[in-house]
C-alpha cells in the first residue's frame, strides 16, 4: 500500500544508534524520545534459548568479551558490557525492549524484530519468538495495521514459518536484490511487506508501486542520508529504517 502523501513511519534502527550503543536500552528509549513510529532489532538465540538483541553472530564488535552469542547463556552474556565507555550496559534481551515499547507512555510504537538466518538453531528462533509474542499478547493482532509487532527476515523460510503459524502477524521480506524482492518470493511466503536496502530502492524505485500493486507495503533501510529520505517520501515508502529517528522525524514533519 502506497500511503499517497502520507509520510513514512519512522522506524530506529537498533535504536537511535547513531548517538548510543546499538540495541541498547538507553538507544531505544532516546529513539522513542525523539518521536520514532517504531523500532528495529535483530534477535539471536543464547545456548540457553533466550532470545537476545544482538546483530552480529559474535559479540567481539559490540561488548567487551568475544565468541558466538549462540555458544552463550544469557547470564555469560550479562556478565559483558555493551555498552563501550562509562558505567557499563547488560545485554537487552527480547523481552526488556517489548516491555519498553509496550509500556511507552505517549503513543503506540511498533516494534520490528528481525531474525538472522543461517545459524544454529534454525526453526527454533522463530518458534521462540513466537512463544515470547503469545506471552505478551500481540501475536494475534485484529489487523496488520493495528499490530505492535512485525517480523522481518531475508531468509524467505523464516518469513514463510511465521506467516503459516502466525497469519495475522504482519511480515517483512528483506532482500537486496529487486528481481527477487519484485519477483514472486514475496508472494510464496506471504509477507505483507518488502523490504529493499535504500540502495537497491535507489536502482530500483518501481519496487514500491509494485508491492503496492500486490497488495503490500514497503519498509527501506537503512536511510541516513537526507536526500533518500526525501526519495521515500516522494516513492510512498511506508516504514524506513534510520540510524537517526530524531533527525528523520524533524525533516518529515517539516
Ligand atoms: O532493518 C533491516 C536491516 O536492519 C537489515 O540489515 O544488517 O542492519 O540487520 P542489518
Ligand atoms: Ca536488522
Amino acid at each position: 500500500m502506497s500511503q499517497g502523501n502520507r509520510a513514512p513511519f519512522v522506524v530506529a534502527h537498533r535504536g537511535a544508534s547513531a548517538a548510543l550503543p546499538e540495541h541498547t536500552l538507553a538507544a531505544y528509549e532516546l529513539a522513542l524520545e525523539e518521536g520514532a513510529d517504531g523500532v528495529e532489532c535483530d534477535v539471536r538465540l543464547t545456548r540457553d534459548g533466550h532470545l537476545v538483541c544482538v546483530h552480529d553472530r559474535t559479540v567481539d564488535r559490540t561488548s567487551s568479551g568475544t565468541g558466538l552469542v549462540s555458544e552463550m547463556t544469557l547470564e555469560e552474556l550479562r556478565a559483558l558490557d555493551f555498552g563501550g565507555d562509562g558505567e557499563p550496559v547488560p545485554v537487552l534481551t527480547l523481552s526488556e525492549l517489548i516491555e519498553l515499547v509496550l509500556d511507552w507512555r505517549s503513543r503506540p510504537t511498533k516494534l520490528f524484530i528481525e531474525t538472522k538466518h543461517p545459524v544454529r538453531y534454525g526453526g527454533l528462533v522463530e518458534n521462540k519468538l513466537l512463544a515470547e509474542l503469545q506471552r505478551f499478547g500481540i501475536a494475534t493482532p485484529a489487523s496488520a495495521d493495528h499490530s505492535r509487532a512485525v517480523v522481518m527476515s531475508f531468509a524467505a523460510l523464516a518469513v514463510w514459518r511465521i506467516r503459516r503459524a502466525a497469519p495475522l502477524l504482519p511480515t517483512v521480506l528483506l532482500g537486496e536484490s529487486s528481481r527477487y524482492l519484485g519477483g514472486g518470493a514475496a508472494t510464496t511466503v506471504g509477507a505483507t511487506a518488502v523490504g529493499p536496502s535504500v540502495k537497491t530502492l535507489r536502482d530500483h524505485p518501481d519496487l514500491v508501486d509494485k508491492a503496492a500493486a500486490a497488495g503490500r507495503a514497503t519498509y527501506c533501510w537503512t536511510v541516513d542520508d537526507p536526500a533518500d529520505v526525501a526519495l521515500c517520501s516522494d516513492l510512498g515508502v511506508n516504514w524506513i529504517a534510520t540510524n537517526h529517528p530524531g533527525r528523520t522525524k524533524a525533516m518529515l514533519s517539516s
